[in-house]
């Protein structure tokens, strides 16, 4: 599979816990240039599952952004991004130094999540968790279409 994103882009992984989401950064970006809401929960928490330590570790996302933006260095927001209200302030943080916005979206088929879930070997969240993530996942496929993004890709399989 190979992308061309812009460069530089802001990249918006869009996808339940289990997608997929850090292995296609890490395959696709250098770790530079992935901002990843675990890893900032874990640095803020030593527990990147810390639900507790979302808003700092959003508040320090944010501020990443803005500093990595605003150099037009390409950003790879590594969180599920599930919720239309996180993409939009994400979006106006773009827009800001006018870099283009580029969404990753995994459509995969449901049991793909829980699956990828399951055989996880690193952290591993439980099945109502992803459930809930699934939920939004079906509003967040049919929003992005409207979204006015630059491009958006689908990882399909
Ligand atoms: N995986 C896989 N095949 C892929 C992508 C991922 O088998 N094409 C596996 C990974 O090896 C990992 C699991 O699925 O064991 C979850 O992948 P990960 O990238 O960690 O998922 P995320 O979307 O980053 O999950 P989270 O939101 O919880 O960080
Ligand atoms: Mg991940």
């Amino acid at each position: 599979m190979a992308l061309t994103f812009p460069d530089p882009a802001l990249v918006l992984l869009i996808g339940p816990s289990g997608a997929g989401k850090s292995t296609f950064a890490r395959a696709n970006f250098r770790a530079t240039q992935i901002v990843s809401s675990d890893a900032l929960r874990a640095l803020v928490s030593d527990d990147p599952d810390d639900q507790n330590a979302s808003a700092d570790a959003f508040r320090i996302l944010a501020l990443l952004l803005n500093a990595r933006l605003k150099r037009r260095l390409t950003a790879v927001v590594d969180a599920t991004n599930l919720r239309a209200g996180n993409r939009r302030r994400l979006r106006s943080l773009a827009a800001r130094y006018g870099v283009p916005v580029v969404a990753v979206v995994f459509d995969l088929p449901e049991r793909a999540f829980f699956d990828n879930n399951a055989q996880r070997p690193d952290r591993r969240v439980g099945d109502g968790v992803i459930a809930r993530h699934v939920e939004l996942m079906r509003v967040a496929v049919e929003d992005v279409a409207n979204e006015g993004y630059a491009a958006v890709f689908f990882v399909r399989r």
